[in-house]
């Protein structure tokens, strides 16, 4: 195998003379400033230096926090090879359990949805979103990157400017302003990017769900092969996994649901009542609980995902329910986009940067409406009458009775449109 090595631009030296400290006032100079070590800002680092782009990344939390917290699980089939073709994949390629579909469940009835069969061969990949952050972490140090973890203080200001500055106070105490060619706001929802844009240039789209997800982590192997998405009168359920011997499962609840009203036995109990398949035999397997906790949904997209020469990417302009599995995959699809852009811009080439946002909306907007049509056809609004069970019902048999329907279903899951990882490709 030859891998084509086709990068516009060969990595720095060490000693960079891009990133250098100025120690009286602590002021540093840097092509990209990067807010937030979730996977965008960790992967967007990694990808600029691939290019010969220096950076510097800032992280509120400290870096045990940010490798042990319990989010996604899911990478489609383009986030794999993103991460493969970035030199980021020994563990993935080790560890993840590639997917050949789901299951659907409704009506006492579990069918399966194949995605190889239907989209020509394509796969997920289950491989916990705490592994994808400790690999890119790991490639980040030992590269020796600039990644600054527990900072607070974090602003950015002069975004209008060809140099925008990135300020810190770092873990020691010690203020710090970078000066930048460019800043990528990847600080999540809560972050402190988008709420440095006016808030009228800013077109933003919301909806909040009337009902929440009671997420477990636990010590006992999946009772299942693939995924199940449940369709209860009860409400919604999911049995998804994190390796052969731990489980990772949710239910439905009530947004305000306090997590003292659901002791172990009531999870395991409810769980069992809505992936109940009685006569065949199927039984839910309990195991000890090592973790929970209680989730919002929302969907929330935020436009443009640029001011001036401050860019965002991720959950810092787009939020999506989980029932679709896409937050994770449309921070890695973003940053993909964003390194040759940034790439271009620093070199004096601004065509890409101003695309940036139009050709990420692009996917945005589609798994949007995926996240959406699988979380309104799943779960139950509380106040839904008989008539909104029924149409749920028939939109899920015509799923899996029509391969129309089911391949629908199926791209979009595994990816759609098909990811251009900007990278060369291995051949
Ligand atoms: P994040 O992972 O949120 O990373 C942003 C980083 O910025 C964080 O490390 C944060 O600490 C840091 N930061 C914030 N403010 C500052 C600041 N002022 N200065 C410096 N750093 C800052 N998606 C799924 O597909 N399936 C799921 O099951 C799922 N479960 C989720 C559960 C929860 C509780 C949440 C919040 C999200 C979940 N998601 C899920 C969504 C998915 O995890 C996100 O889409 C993904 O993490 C987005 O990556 P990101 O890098 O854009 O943002
Ligand atoms: C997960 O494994 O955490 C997971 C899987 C699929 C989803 C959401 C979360 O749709």
């Amino acid at each position: 195998m030859c891998v084509k090595r086709t990068f516009p631009r060969r990595a720095r030296p060490a000693c960079d003379p891009t990133t250098r400290t100025d120690q009286a006032t602590n002021r540093t100079r840097t092509q990209v400033g990067i807010v937030g070590a979730g996977p965008a800002g960790l992967l967007l680092s990694h990808l600029l230096a691939l290019r010969g782009i220096d950076s510097v990344l800032v992280e509120i939390r400290s870096r045990a926090y940010c490798e042990a917290r319990q989010r996604a699980g899911v990478l489609e089939d383009g986030s794999v090879r993103l991460l493969r073709e970035a030199g980021l994949a020994a563990r993935l390629d080790q560890q993840g359990l590639e997917h050949g579909g789901i299951y659907l469940q409704f009506a006492g009835e579990r069918h399966h949805v194949d995605f190889r069969e239907l989209t020509g061969g394509r796969t997920v990949t289950v491989y916990a979103q705490t592994e994808v952050v400790k690999d890119l972490i790991a490639q980040r140090i030992a590269a020796g990157g600039s990644v600054h973890f527990e900072v607070t203080d974090t602003a950015v200001s002069e975004l209008t400017t060809d140099r925008p500055v990135l300020r810190f106070t770092d873990a020691a105490g010690v203020t710090r302003e970078v000066t930048c060619d460019a800043i990528a706001g990847c600080d999540g929802f809560h972050g402190i990017c988008r709420p440095a844009i006016p808030p009228d240039t800013l077109t933003v789209r919301e909806r909040d769900y009337p009902y929440a997800w009671l997420g477990i982590l636990a010590d006992v192997p999946p009772s299942t092969d693939e995924l199940i998405y449940a369709h209860h009168e009860d409400g919604f359920a999911l049995h998804s996994l994190r390796s052969p011997t731990v489980s990772r499962l949710y239910l439905q609840v009530a947004p305000d649901e306090p997590m003292q009203d659901w002791p172990d036995d009531r999870i395991w109990a409810e769980l069992a009542r809505r992936f109940a398949l009685p006569g065949s035999g199927w039984e839910l397997q309990t195991g000890p609980v090592l973790e929970k906790g209680i989730t919002p949904m929302r969907s929330f997209v935020s436009a443009p995902m640029r001011y001036g020469r401050l860019f965002l990417a991720g959950d810092a302009a787009h939020i999506v329910p989980p029932t679709g599995a896409k937050g994770l995959n449309l921070a890695l699809a973003d940053v993909a986009v964003l390194a040759p852009a940034l790439d271009a811009l620093v070199h004096g080439d601004p065509g890409l940067a101003d695309a940036y946002s139009q050709t990420c909306l692009r996917r945005v907007w589609r798994s949007t409406h995926f996240s959406w049509w699988m979380t309104t056809m799943l779960h139950r609004s509380p106040g839904a009458g008989p008539m909104e069970a029924e149409l749920q019902l028939s939109q899920l048999r015509y799923v899996v009775d029509s391969r129309a329907a089911a391949t629908s279903l199926a791209e979009n899951y595994t990816g759609f449109p098909e990811l251009d990882t900007h990278l060369p490709t291995a051949h």
